[in-house]
């Protein structure tokens, strides 16, 4: 892969930890907690804001992560021709959000690993897991609010994305669930279906991160749908090669519970369905069998790998991913003056694809 995209994504990494740092460092203290949620009246207890709040979500946002969906939402205002410096107080929108959907995840999935550590609610509770997870998703839109660079205009224009993405997020979220719960029959599920759940858990965040990006690069409401969209594609092609990744031998298996934690999940992926339409008679039954197990036995999670092994499944997968990104670039680029971010913008939409990270 081209060692400049990965040095971008470093770099400015870097300063979205920074804006992360800067919000949420001493949150717990008094004057804090005033500036933030308004005068007490009475009086908090900042210790017990900090035991349930801040050190859990320091813990998370600590342990790192690619921080893609501000980097896109950047790197679209620069694409745009304003300077993402000016913005980078934005970049914990989505940021926190997606973090806070991660907690929300594990707990869901029965998840003990992220990013290589123990999850939020395992080494801090359920309690305080979905509780955190309530707080990311309203905390960072206090940037947008007490923003004094915004037109009245552009805050509403935001609160709106934010608000039907979130909406979609959890409708995406339950839909994963359904099927890995087996609450419906998980395995008559099409492949649209699929990628309408992926769009809808995965997608919207980076679409999120793309419209906002939009308008604050000033764009018009056609292009910002159209930016939109092409965020939400690429979204779904980053979740097509999570999968991928979940069932190779990477380190995103290792730091998310091993190698086919997917499959222990009882998870419906691309990889799964073209699998189930691919083998015969006794391979089909048998992947059915294992996913419905729920089982942490490691031979029978490489036996569920190499039924989707022999259909082909990751080539397929691969393959589509590939034209996801395709499309939706050719769907942008006439949107867009050339230029350096420009570049950059299609070269982070392949990095989702083909990183190993
Ligand atoms: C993980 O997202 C959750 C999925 C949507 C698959 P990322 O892989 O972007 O997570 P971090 O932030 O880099 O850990
Ligand atoms: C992640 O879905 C989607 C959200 C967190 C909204 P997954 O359950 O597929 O992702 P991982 O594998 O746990 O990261
Ligand atoms: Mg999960
Ligand atoms: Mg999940």
């Amino acid at each position: 892969m081209d060692e400049k995209i990965i040095e971008y994504i470093k770099r400015r990494g870097a300063e979205i930890d920074k804006q992360i740092g800067e919000y949420l460092t001493d949150t717990a203290s008094v004057r804090y907690l005033g500036s933030l949620l308004g005068r007490s009246g009475y009086e908090y207890d900042p210790k017990a804001i900090s035991k349930a709040v801040i050190e859990p979500a320091s813990y998370l946002l600590e342990l790192g992560g690619k921080r893609w969906r501000p980097i896109l939402m950047l790197t679209i205002i620069d694409a745009l021709g304003k300077d993402s410096n000016n913005y980078t107080e934005f970049s914990i929108i989505p940021e926190v959000i997606h973090n806070g959907t991660l907690i929300h995840d594990d707990i869901e999935d029965n998840s003990g690993m992220r990013r290589g550590a123990q999850a939020v609610h395992k080494k801090y509770g359920i309690d305080v897991g979905l509780n955190l997870g309530d707080f990311m998703f309203f905390f960072p839109v206090v940037a947008l609010l007490d923003s004094k660079k915004l037109t009245s205009e552009s805050k509403m224009k935001i609160l709106e994305i934010y608000q039907r993405e979130m909406l979609k997020l959890s409708i995406g979220q339950a839909t994963d669930i359904a099927w890995h719960r087996s609450l419906v029959d998980p395995y008559n599920v099409s492949e649209s279906q699929y990628l309408q759940m992926a769009y809808s858990k995965t997608g919207v965040l980076a679409g999120m991160a793309a419209k906002i990006g939009g308008v604050l690069g000033g764009a018009d409401d056609k292009t910002i749908e159209a930016l939109g969209r092409f965020g939400a594609s690429i979204g779904v092609a980053f979740q097509l090669q999570d999968d991928l990744l979940n069932i190779t031998e990477s380190g995103v298996a290792e730091g998310k519970g091993g190698r086919g934690e997917d499959i222990t999940e009882g998870k419906i992926t691309m990889l799964v369905i073209h699998a189930l339409a691919e083998a015969d008679e006794k391979g089909r039954k048998r992947l059915k069998e294992i996913l419905m197990m729920h089982t942490k036995d490691r031979k029978l999670i490489s036996e569920a790998i190499a039924i989707i092994g022999k259909c082909d499944s990751e080539e397929y997968t691969k393959n589509l991913e590939e034209k996801l990104v395709k499309d939706a670039w050719k769907n942008v680029e006439r949107l867009l003056p050339d230029s350096e971010p420009k570049s950059i913008l299609k070269s982070i939409a392949e990095f989702l694809i083909n990183r190993s990270i």
